[in-house]
């Protein structure tokens, strides 16, 4: 029988003194996009055109969120920032001795992208979601500062089944500014909070699949 890679299993006996199985803990990641003053101004320029010549494309559940993509200009460029972003996570999680597969050596085309423009406009927001059928997602803030929060939460915590005090499974906020980069795994719940301010919260949204096997789709069978 195969090993199924998803199998934790630990040599118990090889462990000195104390050991850790990661099961629940969960990690998003930031990062501010270097140069994103003028990335940030061509992107706008490119989204308010799309936004005038596409005003109908409405994302369902969330009233005063516009939503559309288009092959942006500049996108390869934060894509790329993604991608090396990506490596360097894995890379931290491989040393730790998860069961995390190394990203240094794959190819930028085993890097499958998905993404599309949030306008929100003043008073919106974004209800709790995942991206789930993905391995990674993120967003990018083109306008951010004063726009309102994003904040992640555990499914124990959402089930009021985390104590004060634990290191882990509290929900955490972050405050945009613009040129933000946020990664967080797909399956991360998370919502956008209201926008108080006056202008509009402008950001690119992603999803990335990472094709670990060339071409084949991860077994799950034991
Ligand atoms: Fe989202």
């Amino acid at each position: 029988m195969e090993a199924n890679p998803r199998d934790q299993k630990k040599g118990y006996k090889d462990v000195p003194k104390m050991g850790r199985g990661a099961l629940l803990h969960t990690d998003f990641w930031w990062s501010m996009v270097p140069d994103h003053e003028t990335l940030n101004a061509d992107l706008l320029q490119e989204i308010r055109a799309h936004h005038e010549a596409e005003p109908d494309v409405l994302s369902g559940n969330n009233p005063g969120c516009w939503r559309g993509h288009r092959n942006y200009e500049n996108w390869p460029q934060l894509r790329d920032f993604v991608i090396r972003k990506l490596k360097i996570i894995h890379r931290h999680y491989v040393s730790l001795g998860t069961s995390c597969a190394p990203l240094d050596e794959m190819q930028d085309d085993r890097f499958e992208f998905e993404y599309w423009t949030n306008v929100n406009e003043p008073g919106s927001r974004n209800i709790i979601h995942s991206h789930a059928k993905w391995h990674w997602s993120g967003v990018y803030y083109i306008q951010g500062m004063d726009t309102g929060a994003i904040e992640f939460y555990s499914v124990p915590y959402l089930n009021q089944h985390v104590t004060l005090g634990l290191p882990f499974g509290q929900s955490f906020t972050v405050e945009p500014v613009d040129g933000l980069l946020l990664i967080f795994p797909s399956y991360l719940l998370h919502e956008a909070h209201r926008n108080p301010s006056d202008k509009q919260r402008i950001n690119i949204a992603f999803n990335v699949r990472i094709d670990f096997e060339g071409g084949g789709e991860q077994t799950t069978d034991t």
